[in-house]
């Protein structure tokens, strides 16, 4: 094993928490820093870690806080500094590190730089955003951003367009400009410098822009109706992009001893290597979306519903699994706040199987190489909402999304709604179910978002006092990980790669083997024996159904059924 093996950040559990949605301390209905810091004991019996908590900073709130107006102030419907300080001595404590969301692929226009940059072309901040003449007396690119719309909206004071990959509201910073990469190390520095050991890039691959000689940036190439195409594929991991991470590491990330995560659309395995590669890369692992976009049609983007086929997210976990194995590191995780529940996504979140399924997914993905995230409410299998019209929905890409489709496209509002109940990020924003009681022990005011009625049953406090519930088995996992370095370290190889509802692997190193079980659907399977390891002389090492009911169907799994065995010694041969 040598150094980079070692690093505590691959033996470490991840817990996301979105503030808003966590625990409101004031009754304002909107979640706080001293909510979070009353709920610490919570994450620490789970066995986290490391708390990322989605951006605290100053914002107007276009986009929940990944708009931020000020960087070095927290956003007063959260606390106060003295709140903030408060919650990390607690983490700290608790024995737990805090990673901070680093947004800086963009501001806020209400940014201080972008008051001024806006003002005038040779205003000192001009140059601190992305600035384009109009083309034939329209937008300068085709480029779409990802909340409907053009990603150029015209500056009336100087004529110009500005670039916002997202709303108009979060102007792209101009990451050429050596002044602003500056700015962006000297706050790191200011929140290093507090105590936080770490940060989550949002969208950081998008950060170097695809410019041409000339100063000009190209079309996308079209690959659907109207003006607008996607623009994310020709930004992403831009020329200068490596460069630039690579300077923030040498600027900051070497002087700490710290955990990033660069969130990474449209990443390949390769750009990861590349990007995680401890030598020559910058960033601890990174979010990619590859398994994240199986359920949705090839190039159609996230609202395109499509059933999983197992065997496709099979190929693509395993694919990450090899090809970051020894170079990079991959992070784990079906869940966050962009994303919906994953219960209700893969699993069944219906009464009978609820529990058994949440508890299946999270042993699959978690009993793989790299750093398990888990995101709030999903270790108490937190479901997905379907609420009848489009005013119940908060979230800006939802919202944009529903109008665009319904009075610019005509699409039926049944139809988009089917989506937005599959897709949209407001599943993942309910908030957090802490009691049986009103408003699930959230607030004891109006919550912002209403809270998912099935929190009389699905709870924390439900689920702690319930020794199998799927709180416990997270609980489980995550203490697992830590007994056992073949779940952090060991190799992985797949196993059953082409059956339709079974997902199986084994993870092995000099000592120990462990192989993994996995039911995707609700009915029994049987397994091909002669195609799995021997597991005659296995332990059980985890499971979702009693230990004593395995040996009586060693060659079935039930509904739903996860299992994982020990086997000693190196008694498993893979291909290496
Ligand atoms: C990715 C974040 O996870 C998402 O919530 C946000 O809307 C965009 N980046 C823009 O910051």
């Amino acid at each position: 094993m040598n150094s980079s093996d070692q690093a505590w950040w691959k033996s470490s559990a991840v817990y996301q928490i979105y503030p808003r949605s966590f625990c409101d301390s004031n009754g304002d209905g909107i979640g706080d820093i001293p909510g979070i810091t009353s709920k610490l004991d919570h994450l620490k019996t789970l066995g986290v870690d490391v708390v990322w908590l989605s951006p605290v900073y100053e914002s107007p709130n276009d986009d929940n806080g990944y708009d931020i107006s000020d960087y070095r102030a927290i956003m007063a419907e959260f606390g106060s500094m003295a709140d903030f300080d408060a919650m990390l001595a607690g983490m700290s404590e608790r024995g737990m590190v805090l990673m901070m969301d680093l947004v800086v692929n963009h501001t806020s226009d209400e940014h201080a730089w972008f008051r001024q940059a806006r003002s005038s072309r040779d205003n000192p901040y001009h140059d601190y955003y992305i600035w384009q003449e109009p083309v034939e007396g329209r937008e300068p690119t085709n480029w779409e951003s990802a909340f409907s719309g053009s990603a150029w909206s015209l500056n009336e004071a100087t004529g110009e367009y500005y670039l916002h990959m997202f709303s108009p509201k979060q102007p792209d910073l101009n990451w050429e400009n050596p002044k602003v990469r500056a700015e962006v190390y000297d706050l790191m520095h200011f929140w290093f410098k507090k105590g936080v050991r770490g940060f989550r890039m949002d969208v950081i691959n998008l950060i170097s822009k695809p410019w041409r000689a000339d100063g000009s940036l190209a079309d996308a190439p079209v690959v659907q109706r109207g003006f607008l195409q996607p623009a994310f594929e020709m930004v992403k991991h831009g020329p200068r992009f490596v460069e630039f991470m690579r300077e923030m590491r040498h600027e900051v990330l070497d002087h700490y001893n710290s955990l990033t995560v660069g969130e990474s659309p449209c990443a390949t395995v390769e750009e990861a290597a590349e990007i995680t590669h401890p030598d020559t890369g910058a960033l601890n692992m990174v979010f990619q979306f590859e398994h994240m976009d199986l359920d949705s049609q090839a190039g159609k983007g996230k609202w395109a519903l499509k059933a999983l086929h197992l065997p496709d997210l099979k190929a693509s976990l395993s694919r990450w699994q090899n090809g970051l194995h020894g170079r990079g590191w991959n992070s784990l995780y079906w869940n966050n706040h962009d994303q919906p529940r994953i219960v209700s996504r893969l699993g069944d979140d219906g009464h009978q199987y609820r529990e058994r399924s949440a508890k299946m997914l999270a042993t699959c993905l978690y009993l793989m190489q790299g750093t398990p995230y888990v995101y709030q409410g999903e270790e108490l299998g937190m479901t997905n909402v379907a609420w009848p019209d489009i005013t119940h929905y908060q979230d800006i890409e939802t919202r944009n999304m529903y109008r665009v489709a319904t009075q610019e496209k005509g699409q039926s509002p049944d139809k988009v709604l089917r989506s937005i109940h599959a897709k949209g990020r407001d599943n993942a924003r309910t908030p957090m179910q802490w009691t049986a009681q009103a408003h699930g022990g959230f607030t004891t005011g109006t919550p912002w978002l209403s809270v998912n009625k099935n929190h009389d049953h699905i709870n924390a406090e439900a689920a702690l006092a319930q020794p199998d519930s799927v709180f416990h088995h997270y609980r489980q996992l995550l203490a697992l990980r830590k007994q056992w370095p073949v779940l952090v370290h060991g190799r992985y190889t797949l196993l059953l790669p082409a059956h339709p509802h079974v997902f199986a692997y084994l993870r092995s190193d000099e000592q120990h083997s462990v192989v993994v079980q996995c039911n995707f659907s609700g009915q029994f399977q049987r397994l091909p024996l002669t195609e799995l390891p021997d597991l005659r002389a296995a332990t059980p090492l985890i499971g979702n159904l009693p230990f004593e009911e395995w040996p009586m169907a060693p060659d079935t799994l039930a509904g739903w059924e996860a299992r994982a065995y020990l086997l000693p010694g190196a008694a498993l041969t893979h291909n290496d």
